[in-house]
């Protein structure tokens, strides 16, 4: 894992965003995989700017999400669908035909999980998977204890990660507890990974990715062994750890 060491916040989305500008550049009808949480939102900004100002073009990107809340649909202003909307889809020129995410409104949510691996599978595969982390090490929704086998799958929320995401909404009680998420296997047969971790709330995370063993009980310990991980860090997250 190669560790990028960014001042703050803004200077760690600054290099995020001319990161994935520069892959877009190099091949613009690449496969993005995205994620939502407080984390990306800074490099959303930063694609937004330099889609107005240097007309970067992601007519032929297509991009696939990590996860979205089951039961919210996608005019649902909590479900992740509109997140991506919001905060990027609907400033970039990308046609919506190429934009996915899991549909937490399906009927049979199982069918769901395998039309989403398939439809991965389908595009070429990821090419750069854009990741945050949870406090507890969860990437996507999947949560300490999740098989790293897993595949898109739905998922029962940690209380913590519950609580984490309660800043989004009016109240507690109207976080989901259900999501649908590609699994630790799908995010690990991306062919580069790109991982975000920004605050002193990740620093004990952070350390445990870096420092610790591989274990199912730390779900981003798993990518310790993928072979092409970025990790842009700021110093308050990474403040302590032991970069091997
Ligand atoms: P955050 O969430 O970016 O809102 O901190 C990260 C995550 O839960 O994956």
């Amino acid at each position: 894992m190669r560790i990028i060491e960014a001042h703050d916040y803004e200077h760690m989305s600054e290099l995020a965003a001319n990161y994935l500008i520069d892959k877009i550049h190099t091949n613009p009808s690449m496969v993005l995989g995205l994620a939502t949480g407080g984390t990306p939102q800074g490099t959303y900004k930063h694609l937004i700017q330099d889609h107005q100002r240097n007309h970067t073009t992601y007519k032929e990107i297509t991009t696939y999400n990590l996860d979205e809340y089951v039961g919210f649909s996608a005019d649902n202003p909590n479900s992740y669908h509109a997140f991506m909307y919001e905060k990027l889809f609907g400033k970039i020129d990308i046609p919506s035909a190429n934009i996915h995410l899991p549909n937490g409104t399906a009927i049979d949510l199982n069918d769901e999980c395998k039309t989403y691996e398939e439809s991965i599978k389908e595009s070429g595969g990821i090419d750069v998977q854009l990741l945050g982390m949870g406090s507890n090490g969860h990437i996507g929704f999947n949560e300490p204890g999740t098989s790293f086998e897993a595949t898109t799958q739905i998922v029962h929320l940690a209380q913590s990660t519950r609580e984490a995401n309660a800043r989004f909404f009016h109240d507690i009680n109207e976080v989901p507890h259900e999501a649908i998420t590609m699994g630790i296997a799908t995010i690990m047969k991306s062919k580069e990974i790109l991982l975000l971790v920004a605050g002193e709330a990740k620093n004990e995370a952070m350390r445990k990715l870096v420092e610790g063993e591989v274990d199912e009980s730390f779900p981003a310990s798993v990518l310790n062994r993928h072979s092409h991980v970025t990790i842009i860090a700021d110093k308050k997250a990474l403040s302590g750890v032991t970069v091997r």
